[in-house]
């Protein structure tokens, strides 16, 4: 079928397979440049089909040759509707990796289920025995805690008052203010439990209950800080919380991994379009203006590039790995530049719908939010017919 992408709100319905295997083929190559990396060598990615998880299971499978275990909870195709772009990232980065004589299994299904996690610790012990590295990456909205059985929906809301600021629609440009009603206590509870910590702990001591995890073991989650303009709306509304309780639970872990010698740190990471980023409001907006100025700047990434220097200059350098005051890794740090931050702040004053897509990158912007879908690729044929019913060679076909 000929596949063009279809826009619902900040979402788009359909996906392009040549295009996401054209991303995939595009990070491989890049963290292949950069040359080796002394990493992990048998690595678990849960959350591994798009966004940083996938570029962190690329950076570890051709940076470091690794093997890799791959949890996401994607949408397979149906005759005439595409699969969801993680599906044909995974099934292009298993081919990908198995042309390399990488070994490479996803399972497709809520992590957050006791089930999916039995499935994942099942394959470890089959074919790997255990894991030296386990990345957490998950994003998601809605979080059913498999002890208690309740459900819970995350809220993107400020915390104690209203939050007025600007925000764009980044399809038609408009920029508008906008006015988010400040959480109730359940909302940030709810928030917590989806995003916060706790599902990774679990992760990791089911796995370390099975004696899965291989002594020295490394796990890294992922966190955002970014500036005082979205303060309200991130670091110190709900998500910031779940955050906070994130960052606090690497300290237990971490206390729980001594007498096998391993670690749990959290990355600090830069803002960047993904599906998670694009559903928060006020961030696009400031992330059409950051790029703009990293671009400017020559400081850009996206996050293959940030991942990959997360590992080759940060995780596994053969040196202690460096944190800041509160033990975290910081590979925002050009991002939160004091010259970078004070011009974005600058131009968000400035900021109208007339000027943004001057003194903005507008266009930066959508192009990563097509490419997230596979589309607008160069390389790719978007007129050709495409075959929407690719498969994850890893996984069983229903
Ligand atoms: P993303 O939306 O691109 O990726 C989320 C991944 O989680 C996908 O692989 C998806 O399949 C998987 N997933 C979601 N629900 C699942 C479930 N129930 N079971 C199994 N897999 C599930 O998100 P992104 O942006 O890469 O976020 C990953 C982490 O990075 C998050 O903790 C996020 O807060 C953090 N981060 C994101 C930043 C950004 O600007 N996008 C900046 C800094 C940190």
């Amino acid at each position: 079928m000929i596949i063009e992408p279809r826009m619902r709100g900040f979402i788009c319905l359909t996906a392009h397979p040549a295009g996401a295997e054209q991303s995939v083929k595009n990070q491989i190559e890049y963290v292949k440049s950069k040359g080796p990396i002394n990493g992990a060598k048998k690595v678990l990615v849960i959350g591994s089909s798009t966004g940083f998880g996938l570029a962190s299971r690329i950076s570890s499978a051709f940076g470091s040759d690794a093997a890799t275990i791959g949890v996401f909870f994607e949408k397979p195709a149906a005759e005439g509707k595409t699969a969801s772009p993680g599906w044909y990232n995974s099934a292009a980065f298993e081919k990908f990796a198995h042309q390399a004589g990488l070994y490479a299994k996803s399972i497709n299904g809520d992590a957050f289920s006791n089930e999916v996690k039995q499935q994942t610790m099942d394959l470890i012990k089959k074919d790997l025995g255990q894991v030296d590295m386990v990345i957490y990456s998950l994003a998601s909205p809605v979080r059913t805690n498999p002890n208690t059985g309740v459900t819970h929906r995350s809220a993107l809301k400020p915390i104690g008052n209203v939050y007025t600021n600007k925000t764009v629609d980044f399809h038609t440009g408009k920029v508008s203010e906008i006015s988010i009603q400040p959480a109730n206590e359940e909302d940030i509870e709810n928030t917590v439990a989806v995003m916060g910590g706790e599902d990774w702990a679990m992760w990791m001591k089911a796995l370390k209950d099975a004696d899965l995890l291989a002594p020295g073991v490394l796990t890294v989650a992922y966190s955002y800080i970014g500036p005082a303009l979205t303060e309200p709306v991130y670091r110190k509304g709900t998500i910031g919380r779940a955050k906070d309780d994130l960052e606090a639970t690497a300290f237990t872990i971490s206390d729980d991994l001594k007498d096998i010698d391993g670690k749990a740190y959290v990355s600090v990471n830069k803002a960047l379009v993904t599906q998670a980023s694009s559903a928060i409001p006020v961030i696009p907006l400031y992330i059409s203006l950051l790029y703009k100025i990293m671009k400017a700047e020559g400081v850009h990434e996206g996050t293959i590039e940030q991942i990959q220097r997360l590992y080759a200059e940060r995780l596994f350098t053969g040196k202690e790995v460096p944190t800041d005051d509160k033990g975290r890794i910081r590979i925002d740090d050009w991002e939160m530049r004091d010259d970078i931050q004070q011009k974005v702040a600058d131009l968000w004053i400035q900021a109208t719908t007339e000027n943004l897509a001057e003194i903005g990158d507008l266009e930066g912007y959508r192009k990563d939010f097509y490419h997230l879908f596979g589309f607008d690729f160069d390389g790719v044929d978007y007129k050709a017919d495409a075959n929407e019913m690719v498969q994850v060679s890893s996984i069983p076909q229903e």
